[in-house]
């Protein structure tokens, strides 16, 4: 199926929310790298689940908790073959991206010492440097930053001086939250590896467009959230190689993570469930799998192409505002534009936007380095999805230019 006009029609009315008005004006949203819409066979999935075989999971033998665990194994079973993980027992059910950063973080405590490095890149969302920074305040070793370029994308040429026999771990975004920039991963992974380095990928913001294939990637981590796929907020997985996430030690404690438990001694259980402590996010798992159906349904390569058609008419539309600065040109990214009129703050610009109805990002983005490095204090935001259109994008340019006026 290819998204033409007619089907994108019947595509949006999968989504109730995009036919609410807002402020009076029909919604335009243009901020699903925040965060994606949810359609209704997901929000049906969450219904059903509570409706029908709401119980808690691996627990009972109940009929209500086998249909639950049977349910969320299938999802996680979806998952599996979307990421096309080697095994069922590499996909981690997490809160989200951040928990699986995290998760991977805490448990290279014992994998990194003193001395050694790490390397992140200037690209980075605040939750893919915090957590590593905080590994380095616990272990001593060191952090050193792949830098970035005008254009938004890596320096690659100072990738391959900072690599060496010391790099332990190399962290980047397979696609930039703030620019869209989607990053040469498959070169970083390659090279990386050449030195023994780990590498773990935030696929936050990629997995919504890409396909990633992790054997093919042979990537060791590979993290994303549900609700940037349609999915609900509060789920996510992570991916781990099976042979890293037994080395790992668990990241909490708690029940069905374990297998015996005595007052002198615990062993865990096996994988997935050594990293799932506690009552997961059932609900969110199921309607996260329902979610990948339903884009598989639409098709990657579909979705890529009709977000690239709206990516070029956007940014050429934009361009003819005077005064419109785009960071971030890289040829290949995603459907992000990220800009700033002259003289103007994005604030200002994201608040009377909003009056007509669009919704955008506004500020660093959760990116202050990338900002740093343009010595701005942030930009608007537009991040397009497969059910926005180019009328909604000529609504939106429409807005810009009047807000534009009273703010001249
Ligand atoms: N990481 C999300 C964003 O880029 C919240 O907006």
């Amino acid at each position: 199926m290819k998204i033409s006009t007619m089907n994108i029609e019947k595509i949006r009315v999968d989504f109730p929310i995009l036919s609410r008005k807002v402020n009076g004006h029909p919604l335009v949203y243009f901020d699903n790298a925040a965060t994606s819409q949810t359609p209704s066979t997901v929000i049906n999935a969450i219904v059903d689940y509570y409706q029908k075989y709401n119980a808690n999971i691996h627990r009972g033998v109940h009929t209500l908790s086998q249909e639950a665990t049977e349910a969320y194994e299938e999802a996680r079973e979806t998952i599996r073959a979307h990421f096309n993980a080697k095994k069922k027992e590499e996909i981690i059910f997490t809160s989200g991206t951040t928990h699986g950063i995290n998760l991977v973080a805490n448990g290279f405590a014992s994998e990194i010492k003193k001395g050694e490095e790490i390397l992140v890149s200037a690209l980075e969302h605040h939750s893919n440097i915090v957590p590593w920074q905080m590994l380095c305040q616990k272990t001593g070793a060191k952090l050193r930053v792949i830098p970035m370029t005008e254009e938004g994308e890596l320096d690659m040429n100072t990738f391959y001086d900072l690599l060496s026999e010391k790099t332990k771990l190399v962290f980047l975004n397979h696609v930039s939250n703030a620019l869209g920039t989607i990053n040469p991963i498959e070169e970083i992974i390659q090279k990386a590896h050449q030195k023994n380095a780990a590498v773990l990928i935030d696929g936050a913001q990629a997995a919504p467009h890409i396909q990633a294939d992790v054997q093919q990637l042979d990537v060791d981590f590979y993290v994303v959230s549900a609700h940037k796929m349609c999915g609900p907020t509060g789920v996510g997985i992570l991916y781990g190689k099976e042979e890293w996430l037994n080395k790992l030690p668990p990241y909490q404690g708690g029940g069905e993570m374990i297998d015996q438990v005595s007052f002198e001694k615990t062993t865990y259980a096996g994988l997935p469930h050594k990293f799932e402590a506690g009552t997961p996010n059932i609900c969110g798992g199921i309607a996260f799998g329902k979610a990948i159906d339903y884009l598989h349904e639409i098709g990657f390569d579909t979705i890529a192409e009709y977000e690239h058609e709206l990516l070029t008419y956007a940014t050429e539309k934009l361009l003819e505002i005077e005064g419109m600065k785009i960071f971030g040109t890289s040829v290949k990214k995603t459907a992000v534009i990220s800009f700033n009129i002259e003289g103007m703050h994005p604030y200002d610009i994201g608040t009377i936007v909003d009056k007509l109805g669009i919704a955008v990002r506004t500020g660093h983005h959760c990116a202050q380095p990338i900002m740093d490095y343009y010595k701005i204090p942030g930009t608007v935001r537009a991040s397009f999805s497969f059910y926005n259109t180019k009328s909604e994008i000529d609504s939106f340019v429409k807005a810009v230019k009047r807000a534009k006026i009273m703010l001249s």
